[in-house]
């Protein structure tokens, strides 16, 4: 396959194209300075340049609060964004993924979402994600994925937030004397590199439409850390806090899990549990460069 992937410097993009790239694929990376996703013309030219037969769009504007108060910047690059992409494709006849959130739920349901709930974002993020997901389906000529992914952590930080959860975490058990975390919002902790390999079976299998890219199971991001903790050998001590000790609207869903059952359907197999998952992450070397509590010398 030829493929090009947008926002390719970000943690998920970076894997998407590794995974693409070793798997034989021919792949244009193509990162903030090659194109702005909310810009027709440049999403256009840097399509037909590339002619690419895939085109998976991970590029978007997701800082929490900076999508509150710049929601027009928000709809610009995460709804019209995605339309200008799902042009382009259909001009090259290219199929595209679009790959959204599980903030485009509200998180109140108290179990996991399946990609048969009707989402009802809670964020000018997630409602901006949501029109995204519409947009790239409406404007869609060849098959068209939307992929939505919960809790990612890949081998490089979030462009946007300069981290990841673990990497974070672990910064945080280095420095301070103990670690607080929330324990009443609930997620489904994927790596990124296990996106990458679902999402390519998923190509390969042929059935477009909307799918849920998650591990198996789900937990808060407290217990996430105490399984971290204990895979790393972190004796910081871990303290559980409430959302609500934190100031400011509360703009995550509580329960935003994600089961990925159309995944399970057309591949015939899950994704594996999150601790496996977390497990072979750390097992990989990916997070080498964080070394646990006191390993620094
Ligand atoms: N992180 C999570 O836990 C999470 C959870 C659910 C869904 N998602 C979704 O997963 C996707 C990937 O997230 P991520 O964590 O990999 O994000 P990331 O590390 O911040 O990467 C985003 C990428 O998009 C690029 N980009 C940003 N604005 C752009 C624009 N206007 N035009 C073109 N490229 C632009 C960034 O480049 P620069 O950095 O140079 O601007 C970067 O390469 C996003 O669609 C996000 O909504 C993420």
């Amino acid at each position: 396959m030829r493929v090009a992937v947008l926002g390719a410097t970000g943690q998920l993009g970076t894997d998407l194209a590794a995974h693409f790239a070793a798997s034989g694929d021919e792949v244009a990376r193509l990162g903030h300075d090659a194109v702005r996703v909310e810009d027709a013309a440049s999403v256009r030219d840097a399509l037909a340049a590339a002619r690419p037969e895939v085109v998976v769009n991970t590029a978007a504007f997701h800082p929490l609060g900076r999508c509150e108060e710049e929601p027009e910047r928000a709809f610009a690059v995460n709804a019209l964004g995605a339309r200008h992409v799902a042009r382009a494709c259909r001009e090259l006849g290219a199929r595209q993924v679009f790959v959204s959130t599980d903030y485009v739920f509200d998180g109140r349901a108290g179990r996991a979402y399946s990609e048969e709930d009707t989402p009802r974002p809670i964020s000018v993020y997630g409602a901006s994600k949501l029109a995204g997901e519409h947009l790239a389906l409406a404007e869609a000529a060849a098959p068209a994925w939307v992929i939505r992914v919960s809790a990612i952590y890949g081998r490089v930080p979030s462009r946007a937030k300069g981290d990841n959860f673990l990497t974070m975490i672990l910064r945080r058990a280095r420095e301070q004397p103990e670690v607080r975390v929330v324990d009443d919002e609930i997620v489904s902790p994927t790596p990124t590199a296990e996106i990458a390999r679902a999402l390519r079976e998923l190509l390969l299998a042929d059935r477009p439409g909307l799918y849920h890219l998650a591990c198996e199971g789900s937990c808060s991001w407290h217990e996430l850390t105490q399984v971290l903790f204990e895979l790393r050998g972190i004796d910081t001590p871990l303290r559980a806090a409430r959302t609500s000790d934190f100031p400011g609207p509360n703009l995550r869903p509580a329960h935003s899990a994600l089961e990925s059952r159309r995944y399970r359907e057309v591949c015939g197999h899950a994704l594996p549990h999150w601790r496996d998952a977390l497990a072979a992450h750390l097992a990989s070397g990916a997070l080498a460069e964080a070394p646990p509590r006191g390993a620094a010398g």
